[in-house]
């Protein structure tokens, strides 16, 4: 029996990281994150994140996150899959569709492709989206570094905007992947909306 998949995604500052630890504690998965989640994609992430110097252009973005997930995919996903651990990831694939295709302007489908080749088609079985009011989401922007803001939140509000909207789109496409939490209220409060959502959705145990 392999592992269950869980994707959390969702705009900058929906606390959507604290929520992907909080839900792998509670089904004793392993926590996993991208851009990151290998030493390789950490060192990418420092590079795609860092807010000073060049910065990739829009398709360099979007192929260096998709090298990230490769890597990220082969040796620690996929991996932990086979034998049989559930899995959650702070974002994957959608996070792409979302700020580099949507919010970039690439286009969905290319990047949907470039995807497809990098994760050689490994989806998630269920994605929780996390969603805030966009004010709320932006008042929590940078609070995990003291303020600071990265590269793609300091593109600002309009992209987390089309981000937000492409997140509501794709879950409202693919239903049976998707579930939608609303992220207001405490920590404790959105915890125990995700856990009954993914419990409503995912049968523990279950053969797949
Ligand atoms: P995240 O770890 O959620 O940010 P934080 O450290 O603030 O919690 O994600 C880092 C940023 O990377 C975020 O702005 C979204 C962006 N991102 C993409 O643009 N494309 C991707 O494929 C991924 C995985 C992340």
């Amino acid at each position: 029996m392999t592992g269950r998949f869980i994707a959390v995604e969702g705009a900058d500052g929906t606390g959507k990281s604290t929520q992907a630890r909080l839900l792998a504690d509670r089904l004793g998965a392993l926590f996993t994150r991208e851009p990151g989640g290998t030493p390789l994609g950490e060192r990418i992430r420092d590079l795609v994140l860092d807010p000073m110097g060049e910065g990739p252009v829009d398709r360099a973005e979007a192929l260096l996150m998709a090298a990230a997930r490769a890597q990220h995919v082969d040796l620690v996903v996929a991996p932990a899959l086979a034998a049989g651990r559930d899995v959650v990831s702070d974002r994957f694939v959608a996070s792409s569709i979302a700020y580099q295709g949507l919010g970039r302007g690439l286009g969905a489908g290319p990047v949907a492709q470039v995807n497809e080749f990098a994760t050689g088609g490994l989806a998630p079985d269920l994605v929780v989206l996390i969603e805030v009011d966009t004010p709320v989401a932006g008042g929590r922007l940078g609070d995990d570094r003291g303020g600071e803001l990265d590269r793609i939140e300091q593109a600002g509000d309009d992209l987390q905007a089309v981000v937000s909207a492409a997140y509501r789109d794709m879950a409202a496409a693919d239903p049976d992947r998707w579930v939608v939490v609303a992220g207001g209220g405490t920590i404790e409060e959105v915890a125990a909306r995700v856990a009954d959502a993914v419990e409503a959705r995912l049968t523990p145990g279950r053969d797949r």
